[in-house]
């Protein structure tokens, strides 16, 4: 972390886990935890959790941001949730392109880039997750991969709505594996990918922009990764529903 330069964040990413009952218990578990943090500490939670969750950290230094969010403001797109209705809610962030959405749901670069473009639209804050896939690794394309998904997830987005951008960089083959890359593999790529932030919207605003690194991030290998100048903060999954982990992070972070 470059904390002159940039904000810390740390992001629980909660996934399809915790019922709204379940989701107002484990925030009111983190809220006590987390008051003292020194960065920005925020929960992405299902949908439904969404207005029980806003309500539990109401007057706390947590934010709430929901797990994906559609291009249109309405119509008939079954299933699917717009940016206006998380902004009635309380939402400010929403975490787009992550990779199980791209795996399991279709998610592409080009639908990723018009859920980027209208929930910056709407004045919320976009978490972009990017990352290679584990052959894609070994065969020395990560860097391609990524410079790929840099430029057509964030296509057409103006150099001032990129400052409300945050890059999550998730190599697939660490999340949910309890393969965390090494702090020198977050590092390299979280530099390339503020370089390459820096080719497309010059210097400065690739050094204030947010980076952070996820994949099996904890409360044991936080520290570490953190350290690292160009790891802003964390997406987490698994540690993120269990609060003391949760907190130990946001702990770290806070340094
Ligand atoms: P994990 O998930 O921490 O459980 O690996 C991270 C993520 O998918 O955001």
């Amino acid at each position: 972390m470059n904390k002159t330069l940039r904000k810390a964040v740390i992001a629980g990413n909660w996934k399809m886990n915790k019922t709204p009952s379940e989701a107002k218990a484990l925030l009111n578990e983190i809220v006590p935890l987390v008051a003292d943090a020194d960065c920005e500490v925020i929960a992405c939670v299902p949908y439904v959790d969404l207005a029980v969750a806003v309500e539990a950290v109401k007057g706390t230094n947590i934010k709430i941001g929901a797990e994906n969010a559609h291009w249109e403001q309405s119509g008939a797109f079954t299933g699917e949730i717009s940016t206006g209705m998380l902004k009635e809610v309380g939402v400010e962030y929403v975490v787009l392109g992550h990779s199980e959405r791209r795996q399991y749901f279709g998610e592409t670069d080009e639908t990723v880039n018009k859920r980027t473009k209208a929930v910056l639209k709407a004045g919320l804050k976009p978490i972009v997750c990017v990352g290679e896939l584990l052959w894609e690794r070994e065969c020395n394309i990560t860097e391609e991969v990524i410079a790929r998904q840099i430029k057509l997830d964030l296509f057409d987005v103006s150099a001032e709505d990129v400052k409300n951008v945050i890059i999550a960089y998730e190599p697939v083959w660490a999340i949910g594996t309890g393969r965390t890359a090494t702090d020198d593999q977050a590092e390299e790529v979280c530099a390339f990918i503020r370089a390459e932030i820096a080719k497309l919207y010059g210097q400065e605003i690739a050094d204030g922009m947010t980076i952070q690194y996820g994949g099996s991030m904890n409360d044991g290998n936080a520290a570490a990764l953190l350290s690292k100048e160009n790891v802003d903060g964390g997406l987490i999954g698994g540690a993120s529903l269990v609060a003391a982990k949760f907190a130990a992070i946001v702990k770290a972070a806070s340094v």
